[in-house]
């Protein structure tokens, strides 16, 4: 089978590429990713949505002012007093902080943003993103199967007010994700996440589920 049409390989090697090339994505690369995104469900397929794609440099860069000051503010300090998650060695961790700030330096020379967002009215609540992120994930997942870098990012959030307003975005909707896309400067590869046999119980919270019982619970 091709590479880019077995979901589980695309799925274990997704991780999030932060290191891009500026060449630009074409547009009918991007218009796949679109597309994947709205074959997403979405709550009783009201498919309130809407896809920003963006290319102006000045509009990305309005942006990143807000994504730089969140890191500057909030992000940089909780890496630097937070442990590693699970699976993931101090080492790697450390590059995820190298990597994390890379993109934060380089947010605005993505070629292509896509900004997720949603007709979620005036009282957005804690069901909302239920209906965007599907679209986010399925757009991750057909940017990986093209052999394009990305990452979900919602930093800008710490700013939403600003960083919504420079998107131009109208009342009534939101951002919920700005996808930054282009040629990844490094490789795949596999993501680092916990033994799963931790995170699945059957019938009872805390109950292990034998059919993982071959690997490892910390
Ligand atoms: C809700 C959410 C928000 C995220 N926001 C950011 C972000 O603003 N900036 C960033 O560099 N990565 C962001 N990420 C990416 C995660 O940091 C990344 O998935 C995690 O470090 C695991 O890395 P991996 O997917 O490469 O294994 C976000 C991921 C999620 C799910």
């Amino acid at each position: 089978m091709a590479e880019g049409a077995d979901v589980f390989l695309i799925m274990a090697t997704m991780r999030a590429m932060r290191r891009l090339k500026p060449d630009p994505v074409p547009d009918d690369l991007i218009v796949k990713i679109l597309r994947a995104g709205q074959c997403a469900a979405s709550g009783g397929n009201t498919q309130r949505w809407r896809f920003l794609v963006i290319k102006d440099p000045e509009i990305k860069k309005r942006v990143q002012v807000y994504y730089q000051r969140a890191f500057d503010e909030v992000v940089s300090p909780r890496y630097q007093r937070s442990a590693p998650p699970p699976g993931v060695t101090a080492e790697r961790y450390q590059r995820q902080h190298a990597a994390v700030e890379y993109l934060t330096e380089h947010f605005a020379e993505a070629p292509v943003w896509i900004v997720a967002c949603l007709e979620d009215g005036a009282n957005p609540n804690r069901s909302s993103g239920s209906s965007i992120y599907p679209a986010v994930q399925n757009m991750l997942l057909a940017a990986r199967a093209l052999g394009l870098g990305a990452t979900l990012t919602t930093r800008h959030l710490l700013y939403e007010k600003e960083t919504e307003e420079a998107l131009g975005i109208p009342s009534g909707f939101h951002s919920y994700a700005i996808l930054p896309i282009g040629y990844p400067m490094g490789h795949f590869g596999p993501v680092g996440r916990g033994p799963v046999a931790e995170i699945v119980y059957l019938d009872h919270w805390g109950e292990p589920y034998p059919a993982l019982a071959g690997e490892s619970r910390a």
